[in-house]
């Protein structure tokens, strides 16, 4: 695991940027997995910033979860997220955007459908990550089992306040359950990047680093990984020794 501190959010989101961009030169179809929340939306302005020095038109961009029971076009939703931060500022084919569908009638299926088409793209080759206070990535939440796939998850309320404000601030608003992926999904990535910004992710980044692999703190099988980079800024490394390179 690779620890890289930066002194605030717009640094770290600079060299993410810089980084899915020398991995676009490299692999112009390069299989992207992407994360929503907060956390990225000054990675995002960075690559809209830079969008026309970045070949996009090859990629293949694959979402890591989306709510259940709200219209892609919902404000709330991740797919609305994704448009209005990133795919409707760059030059990416609409029919390689990949969000699972939470309207899908038979939810199941769609996510079946939803890891057959990851498959089928040859699996992630890099995988951007945010994580949650109580140490979910994606939506695989805190629990004694873990789901190895894509998967209907239920939301911790944490997990449903923490989203509140894509839903006008109401926190009961944000649906009970997504679709995410699952554990094995996330971690057959070929490259696994994590970021994490601001004081409220300090425990569940000393947890993902320091602590016992736990499925009570999902981040922490990242330690498994043979090549997973953690970005953090000064506050999300707080817990951390300065010289953990781990
Ligand atoms: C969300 C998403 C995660 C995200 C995490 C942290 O709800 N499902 O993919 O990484 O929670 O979000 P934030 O960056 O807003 O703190």
């Amino acid at each position: 695991m690779i620890i890289q501190r930066f002194d605030d959010e717009d640094a770290l989101a600079s060299a993410l940027a810089t980084r899915v961009r020398e991995c676009l030169l490299a692999n112009p179809t390069l299989v992207l997995g992407l994360p929503t929340g907060r956390t990225p939306l000054a990675f995002y302005r960075e690559l809209r910033e830079r969008h026309a020095d970045i070949p996009w038109s090859g990629v293949r961009a694959f979402n890591l979860d989306e709510f259940v029971g709200i219209d892609k076009t919902h404000p709330g939703a991740y797919h609305a997220y994704m448009c209005r931060e990133l795919f409707d500022h760059v030059s990416i084919d609409p029919a390689n955007i990949h969000i699972p569908n939470g309207r899908a009638e038979d939810l199941k299926a769609e996510c079946r459908r939803y890891e057959a088409a990851i498959a089928a793209a040859g699996g992630i080759d890099l995988q951007i990550l945010g994580i949650g206070t109580n140490g979910h990535i994606g939506f695989n939440e805190p629990a004694d089992g873990l789901c190895a796939h894509t998967h209907i998850a239920e939301l911790e309320q944490k997990s449903r306040e923490s989203n509140a404000q894509l839903f006008g601030g109401d926190w009961q608003a944000v649906p009970e359950r997504a679709i995410s992926m699952g554990m094995a999904t996330i971690l057959g990535a070929r490259s696994v990047v994590l970021v994490a910004t601001g004081r409220k992710k300090a425990d569940a980044v000393y947890g993902l680093v320091e602590g016992l692999i736990t499925p009570q703190l999902p981040a922490s099988f990242l330690q498994v990984h043979p090549r997973v980079t953690v970005m953090l800024d000064a506050q999300a490394a707080i817990r951390l020794k300065p010289d953990t390179t781990r």
